[in-house]
């Protein structure tokens, strides 16, 4: 019987995102493209006798039943309709609250753990349903890789994935509450259609891709942070944008080594933090 098991959990970014409107439960109806990148939470996952327990390394982040990681847990426990003891352990590397999804991908990373160490028999489509329970973004985690994710964010559809993407990744170290930047956003334009995105996601070029990247939320995020305007408008000519409701900003590159030198150029010039990174591969 398996004592342990781990789960990477990796980071994302929105290559496009559209919000097509308020939806009568408080959310909102979104298209949008998630990207899995190699920065990557770790996941341990350990058979206990009684109850479950977690702890969180490298981050200050709420150890308690608050933690998605735990609701995870217990909306798994739900579904199979007994209790699952198990010491959870997360070893953090994604900065929290800066819409790279980290929370998200670690609850998943959770689910597809506790499949392995229980030896439950249930498939990636009723852990995406249990995932869409507790959380917009984390029924694309369960598989991850390239998606548009409609609806709340758990209607996936899977993208065939581009060869892999060099992005550097801004980190304003900002914490960006996702309500407050969806409340701010002016629903009067209309909806950006992908086709072109999409098209040009197809096409592998990274140079076309670049300029079809698109974030309804930047202009909300724009106006409850003066801040994260001043770097994506220092940063407009390598076609910055955020991801989620930021406060992440990232770069789509031609290179790895253009991303090295415009990583080092952000960090010397802005004194920001900056991650090169790739597409993640399972
Ligand atoms: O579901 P999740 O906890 O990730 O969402 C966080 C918040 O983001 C929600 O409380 C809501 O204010 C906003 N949101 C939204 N529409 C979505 C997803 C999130 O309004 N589709």
């Amino acid at each position: 019987m398996t004592a342990t098991v781990t789960e990477r959990a990796a980071a994302k970014v929105n290559l496009w995102l559209e919000v097509l409107g308020r939806r009568p439960d408080g959310y909102h109806e979104l298209e949008t493209v998630m990207h899995e990148v190699d920065l990557e939470d770790l996941v341990e996952l350990s058979r206990r006798r009684d109850s479950s327990t977690l702890v969180v390394e490298g981050a200050a982040i709420a150890a308690d039943e608050s933690n998605l990681a735990f609701k995870a847990l217990r909306a798994l426990e739900a579904k199979v309709g007994r209790s699952l003891p198990t010491a959870l352990r997360l070893v953090k590397r994604i900065p929290a609250g800066g819409g790279l999804g980290g929370g998200s991908s670690d609850a998943a990373a959770v689910l597809r753990g506790l499949v392995r160490l229980h030896d439950l028999d249930l498939g990636p489509e009723e852990l995406e349903e249990v995932a869409a329970g507790f959380g917009s973004d984390t029924a694309f985690f369960v598989r991850g890789g390239t998606a548009m994710c409609r609806g709340r964010g758990e209607r996936l559809e899977a993208l065939e994935p581009p060869s892999p993407l060099d992005l550097v990744l801004v980190l304003p170290g900002l914490h960006v509450p996702t309500p407050a930047v969806f409340r701010a956003l002016e629903l009067t334009v209309r909806s950006r259609q992908p086709y072109d995105f999409l098209t040009a996601l197809r096409a592998n070029d990274p140079i076309e891709l670049r300029a079809r990247l698109f974030n309804r939320l930047e202009e909300p995020a724009r106006k409850l942070h003066p801040e994260l305007g001043r770097i994506l408008d220092h940063l407009a000519a390598e076609r910055a944008i955020l991801s989620g409701s930021g406060s992440t900003i990232f770069c789509l590159c031609a290179s790895g080594d253009e991303a090295e030198a415009l990583a080092g150029r952000v960090h010397g010039e802005c004194g920001l933090e900056t991650r090169v990174v790739v597409s993640a591969r399972r």
